[in-house]
């Protein structure tokens, strides 16, 4: 898949699947998967490092994520994720942010919001860059919002999501990820633009669909968003193999006679 093909799906209403990587031992089972594309989010901080929320996500740290999974995966479309403020810190910290992740291996990146950053988004999709917007629920500014709430419940917030999808898409973005908003303006936003949209708690009518890898594993049990469907008991798979290791090299049963060196 390259960017061009995100306006043929959306043509021939194919949609589009994402999934969110961040190392190399799961994109290697990615790229040989037929996911279409692969999205280093900055969700890597909080899944792969424990942080509370993705405002802990930095250049350095999504830029190693890049170069893990790009080393693996070799087909595949892969969007890197602007961190925090890295498009908030004048246009040479952002286009310094977005060198490093074009030359880790990155074909895109995605950036959230767009109040504010369309000097920013103009400059990199003109510097030759494909941009992913990011609408709706914008982690990054769980503080502003006030919680992980879905956006655009009421007339006036769902006119303001239209507009700025309409303004991601005058700016050249190629696409947007809408998260959290309800169904029913997630079509309405896909319906007005030619831009591919992907959702993420945004029901059935967009383009495509993302989710967080180990969401979708099931391997994280403590929080379950609605839009989130487990397609694998990962945590209870994973804790029963490391507890039957456990129990096998106690009672003397790992490793066995075909398993060690004469
Ligand atoms: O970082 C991320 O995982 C994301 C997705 C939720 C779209 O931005």
């Amino acid at each position: 898949m390259n960017v061009n093909d995100f306006k043929i799906n959306k043509s021939n209403s194919q949609k589009v699947s994402v999934i969110t990587c961040y190392d190399y031992s799961l994109a290697k089972i990615i790229d040989s998967t037929d996911i279409d594309c692969v999205l280093v989010g900055d969700s890597g901080c909080m899944i792969m490092h424990g942080y509370p929320s993705t405002v802990h996500a930095t250049t350095d740290m999504i830029t190693v994520m890049i170069q893990s999974v790009a080393r693996a995966i070799k087909d595949k479309f892969i969007i890197g994720d602007m961190p925090f403020l890295s498009n908030r810190s004048g246009l040479e910290t952002a286009m310094k942010t977005v060198d490093c992740f074009m030359k880790a291996g990155a074909h895109a990146v995605k950036l959230e919001g767009v109040d504010g950053n369309e000097e920013i988004i103009e400059h990199i999709v003109k510097s030759g860059v494909p941009v992913m917007g990011h609408i709706g629920l914008t982690p990054q500014s769980v503080n502003a919002l006030g919680g992980y709430s879905v956006q655009g419940k009421n007339s006036k917030t769902a006119k303001k999501l239209l507009n700025e999808a309409k303004k991601l898409e005058n700016l050249g973005c190629f696409g947007m990820v809408l998260e959290c908003v309800p169904s029913g303006l997630a079509k309405t936003i896909t319906d007005s633009v030619s831009i591919s949209t992907i959702g993420i708690g945004a029901g059935p009518d967009t383009d495509g669909q993302v989710l967080v890898l180990q969401d979708m594993l099931g391997m994280n049990c403590e929080i379950k968003p609605k839009f989130v469907r487990h397609y694998l008991k990962g945590y209870e798979l994973i804790s029963n193999a490391v507890n039957t290791f456990h129990l096998d090299v106690l009672n003397s049963q790992y490793p066995l006679k075909e398993e060690s060196y004469k």
